[in-house]
């Protein structure tokens, strides 16, 4: 059985989780859906405690860690309760969204590093990632790091 009370985790100013609540029985399967960049991951996250939530408790099978109350002995107990499988896009973990996505333009094909960086923002903006172009990719979400992807193939095959 899961219990997951009130949960809360920002990054930075951003607030991505305000109080959230999620009961599962056991054998029970439960599926998360919303837009992208909304929150499912970092709630899995949070629930292995991946992430740090700021507040709330998560229960599985009688073993519970409250968000004020978190050590190595509790968390490993948890996680010994989870799996996840990752998303995983093969972005350049030290390199930024544009860095990303006009790097093999630029060395591949020689393309001028301006005329790259202004399709590069096309092509962001196409997928709708553009305010993210100075993150780095574990800064996001995993669909906004598959549209940064998107945009890299996309760019990569102008001539
Ligand atoms: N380490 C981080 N630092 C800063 N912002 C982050 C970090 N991780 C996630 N975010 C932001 O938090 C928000 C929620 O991300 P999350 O990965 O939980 O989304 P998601 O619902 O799983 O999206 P998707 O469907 O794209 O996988 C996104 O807007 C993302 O940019
Ligand atoms: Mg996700």
């Amino acid at each position: 059985m899961i219990e997951v009370r009130n949960i809360h985790k920002a990054f930075g100013e951003k607030t991505v989780l305000n109080g959230i609540d999620l009961s599962a029985d056991a054998g029970q399967a439960v599926t998360l859906i919303g837009p992208s960049g909304t929150g499912k991951t970092t709630l899995l996250r949070c629930i292995n405690l991946l992430d740090a939530p700021a507040e709330g408790s998560i229960e599985i099978d009688g073993v519970k860690v409250t968000a004020t109350d978190v050590n190595k002995k509790n968390a490993l107990a948890l996680r010994r309760k989870t799996a996840m499988v990752f998303q995983q896009y093969n972005l350049f973990r030290n390199q930024t969204v544009l860095q990303n996505v006009i790097q093999p333009q630029v060395l591949v094909k020689k393309t001028d590093k301006k005329l790259a960086e202004q399709r590069a923002f096309t092509f962001l903006e196409q997928v709708g990632v553009q305010d993210l172009a100075k993150a780095y990719p574990s800064q996001l979400s995993g669909g906004q790091q598959q549209r940064v992807s998107i945009a890299r193939a996309w760019h990569l095959i102008q001539r």
